[in-house]
């Protein structure tokens, strides 16, 4: 918690074309490391290795697209792009949205949980545009990260998934610590397969009933596994 306090207030900015990071945010990881290895020599090893010191720029460029922390009034695009549409969110982990209550809803569990560091959520936006087509997030995992991502139908087959997961799988393994970036998908959804190698993941096999994803069955399912190490 202390770590996190730490960086709470330091400045970003938006970095052109690629990701860059500022001299205060260089300035915020190094205290942040300085703080977790006092920290694993107090607790162990195994604290230093948590993932708690993953702090991602809140706005991330890419060629083409935005990465930016979402916002509430996000709900009405993000509603009607996909989170209410049952063919969109059907090898996702949760159902369609009813309303854009429920989608305002998602949000902010989504804005509290980049807040405790438990997962950081990303609006993908066309660059110039603010409306968000998708959503891309990073779950930290230890030493590990492991990614989920949607986007809008009138978007798909044009590249702009694999180039957002693209580059938060390099910024992933730049980050102290974290040695795996990871995500997986139902066996049925081989676009989602083709996301993570084109983003230079590899595949690694089956995961054998490791996820429910209830708009298809109650039960959990196989899932293709795939993963950039370092
Ligand atoms: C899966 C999804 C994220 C892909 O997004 P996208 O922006 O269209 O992806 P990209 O354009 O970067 O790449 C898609 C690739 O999959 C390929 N593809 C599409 N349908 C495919 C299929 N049925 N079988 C194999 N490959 C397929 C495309 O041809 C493309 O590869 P290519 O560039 O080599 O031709 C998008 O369809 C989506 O949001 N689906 C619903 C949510 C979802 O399933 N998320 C993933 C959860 S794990």
């Amino acid at each position: 918690m202390l770590g996190r306090a730490l960086l709470a207030d330091k400045p970003f900015v938006r970095a052109a074309s690629r990701v860059q990071f500022t001299h205060d945010v260089a300035a915020a990881q190094a205290q942040t490391v300085r703080f977790s290895l006092a920290a694993a020599r107090a607790f162990g090893e195994e604290w230093r290795m948590s993932g708690t010191t993953l702090t991602p720029q809140p706005v991330i460029c890419t060629e083409r697209l935005v990465l930016r922390r979402p916002r509430l009034d996000d709900a009405q695009a993000i509603f009607e792009g996909y989170a209410s549409r049952a063919d969109v969110v059907r090898y996702l982990r949760w159902r369609p949205h009813e309303s854009v209550e429920d989608t305002r809803q998602f949000l902010r569990f989504v804005g509290a949980a980049w807040d405790r560091g438990d997962e950081f959520s990303y609006a993908i936006c066309l660059a110039q545009e603010d409306a968000p087509i998708g959503m891309i997030g990073i779950h930290p995992a230890g030493t590990r990260v492991v990614f989920g991502y949607v986007i809008g139908p009138s978007h798909w087959g044009q590249g702009y998934t694999a180039e957002a997961l693209s580059v938060l799988v390099e910024w992933s393994l730049a980050q102290e610590g974290i040695w795996r970036a990871g995500a997986y998908c139902d066996i049925e959804n081989p676009a989602s397969g083709r996301v993570m190698e084109k983003a230079g993941m590899t595949y690694e096999g089956i995961l054998k009933r490791w996820s429910v994803h209830p708009n298809v069955a109650q039960e959990p399912r196989d899932c293709l596994s795939y993963s950039k190490v370092r």
